[in-house]
């Protein structure tokens, strides 16, 4: 099954290693520049093929998540700003009643990235808000470049964020935090934003897709059952209690002593050989 593309959502698949073959990342870019890539009908509809496309296809190992950058302007007109994604489409909001909401949630696509059982990185150059925002917390990871801005400024429209922030934000960057973010509207600039734990990494825009892909291909190298299960625990702490986390995990670490990629870490590692996992 080839890549999913459509006209609002692009994806690049970029090998792993240039001479081995480990598979690919895939760089997948929401394509709205223009109205700064908000999340409408067709992006989110978009977003959830390419989710079931990357569960289904073996060889994807780690996925990037990004906006595309601004078009060219038309003469005399000013260049749009850089943004990762500006929020849910506000123009779809218009005449719309809880009922409406309610069946656009169900099922929707900000869960089924969360839910997506391999590695992700939302790479955001430019504005992060609300559902922009809320998209990048369902990634396991945020790289940003200096020049963007985090924010949840859905309560200058009367609402409050809707695709999980006040519960994933909570548990990134804490309480009080959200509750300013939230409270306030207001924007947070990168480097506020790496200080608070919400973004991994900061870099310059120039250095923002290289730092990222070596990320993404660094993560992309371990085995991915390891890693699959890796992120299954490490999400059942935000769900469960210590004591029975702790548990979770020993069962886990216990698990992968019957994977195959357990044996060719290990003897990998006492050969001083570099690990062949067989990505299953
Ligand atoms: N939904 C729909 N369209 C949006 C949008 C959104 N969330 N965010 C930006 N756009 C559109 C603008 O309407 C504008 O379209 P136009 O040029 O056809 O008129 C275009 O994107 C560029 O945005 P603009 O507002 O002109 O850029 P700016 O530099 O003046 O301001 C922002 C940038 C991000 C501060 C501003 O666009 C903004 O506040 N956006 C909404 C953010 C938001 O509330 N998100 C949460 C939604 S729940």
């Amino acid at each position: 099954m080839g890549a999913p593309q459509t006209d609002v959502l692009s994806i690049e698949e970029i090998p792993v290693n240039d001479q081995v073959d480990l598979g690919s990342v895939a760089l997948v870019t929401i394509n709205r520049p223009d109205k700064l890539n908000a999340l409408n009908a067709d992006v989110m509809a978009s977003l959830k093929s390419m989710v079931s496309w990357v569960e289904a296809t073996d060889s994807v190992r780690v996925v990037v998540l990004t906006g595309a950058q601004p078009n060219q302007p038309p003469e005399g007109k000013r260049t749009k700003p850089n943004a990762f994604v500006a929020g849910a489409d506000i123009t779809e909001f218009v005449g719309k009643r809880s009922d409406d909401i309610r069946s656009m949630f169900t099922d929707n696509a900000v869960e089924s990235l969360w839910n997506l059982s391999k590695p992700t990185i939302a790479m955001v150059d430019g504005f992060a808000l609300g559902g922009g925002c809320e998209v990048a917390c369902s990634c396991d990871l945020r790289v940003a470049s200096d020049r963007s801005r985090f924010g949840t400024p859905e309560i200058n429209l009367g609402l409050i964020p809707g695709y999980g922030a006040t519960q994933r934000l909570v548990r990134l960057i804490g309480y009080g935090k959200t509750m300013e973010m939230v409270m306030t509207g207001e924007m947070i600039d990168a480097n506020e934003a790496h200080r608070v734990g919400l973004v991994n990494h900061v870099c310059s825009p120039e250095d923002l897709r290289n730092y990222t892909l070596d990320m993404a291909r660094l993560i992309a190298s371990k085995s991915s059952n390891t890693l699959r299960v890796g992120k299954q625990t490490i999400r059942s702490a935000l769900d469960v209690g210590l004591t029975e986390g702790v548990a979770i995990e020993a069962e886990a670490f216990a698990s992968l002593f019957d994977s195959e990629d357990k044996d060719i870490g290990v003897e990998a590692f006492l050969s001083r050989e570099t690990p062949q996992w067989k990505h299953k």
